[in-house]
């Protein structure tokens, strides 16, 4: 693989970062100093490090992105932005998908990887891994919303959702008025299953924004359009009990 591709690869940078990182001779492959941005080095191999740290080579990566409104989640040209440009370039040569989309106007975390068992994993209904969604609404829960998304919501073109665990959380707007607001867990990943379920149930979700899936949870130093690389370790904790 090529020198400056390993590096923006393994996070060290854009394209253009790690360019900077060779020209400054701060990169050395196997204990020398390499200036050439085009050098093939044999990643399963060689020792590459950046200012002295060891930069060690990981076949997958797993990406947490805080998703801004307005960017597609999908990791080919779309109709609009999408959230691989938020990498401005890092891990371009993985080929990333993404585990578990949100709608273009939804923001929050969302997980990148390259690991296609573990994209599986992630998405699969029968592994009900649960995530969680705040909701702005247009009109406030009601107990029954609250009984009929616990016992499951059929709509009329025979689409099931299954049982859902819906939290009121309104909260005091900069107005002074209420924001009407809830917390919805779903073990499903169904098209716009959220907001649909709302309609359903007479109401609007004006905005939406994944909080967690499993175990893991948006990380609250990540600003709207950031991203950072998780462990392996992190990663699994998709597959923990988020009450646990
Ligand atoms: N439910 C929705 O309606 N939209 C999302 O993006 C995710 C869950």
């Amino acid at each position: 693989m090529r020198l400056d591709k390993f590096l923006s690869n393994m996070g060290c940078g854009s394209r253009r970062d790690v360019h900077k990182l060779i020209a400054a001779g701060a990169v050395e492959v196997d204990g020398a100093v390499v200036n050439a941005r085009d050098a093939q080095i044999d990643e399963d191999r060689q020792r590459v490090c950046v200012n002295g740290d060891h930069i060690p080579y990981k076949p997958y990566v797993y990406i947490m992105v805080n998703k801004p409104a307005g960017y597609l989640s999908s990791t080919e040209d779309g109709a609009g932005p999408v959230v691989t440009e938020l990498l401005r370039g890092a891990y371009s040569s993985y080929k990333l998908g993404v585990a578990g989309r949100l709608d273009k106007d939804a923001v929050g975390l969302l997980l990148l990887t390259n690991d296609g068992e573990y994209l599986h994993r992630v998405i699969s209904p029968e592994k009900h891994v649960l995530k969680r969604y705040f909701t702005i609404l247009r009109a406030p829960v009601t107990g029954a919303d609250v009984d009929a998304f616990r016992t499951g919501i059929k709509m009329r073109d025979g689409t099931v959702y299954k049982s859902a665990e819906l939290t009121p959380a309104d909260r005091a707007g900069e107005d002074g008025k209420t924001v009407y607001g809830a917390v919805t867990a779903i073990s499903e990943g169904k098209f716009h299953q959220v907001k649909k379920m709302f309609i359903a149930r007479g109401n609007e979700v004006l905005y939406l924004k994944r909080l967690s899936i499993g175990g893991l949870r948006l990380d609250p130093a990540l600003g709207a359009g950031e991203f950072r690389e998780l462990t392996p370790a992190e990663a699994q904790t998709v597959f923990d009990d988020p009450e646990g």
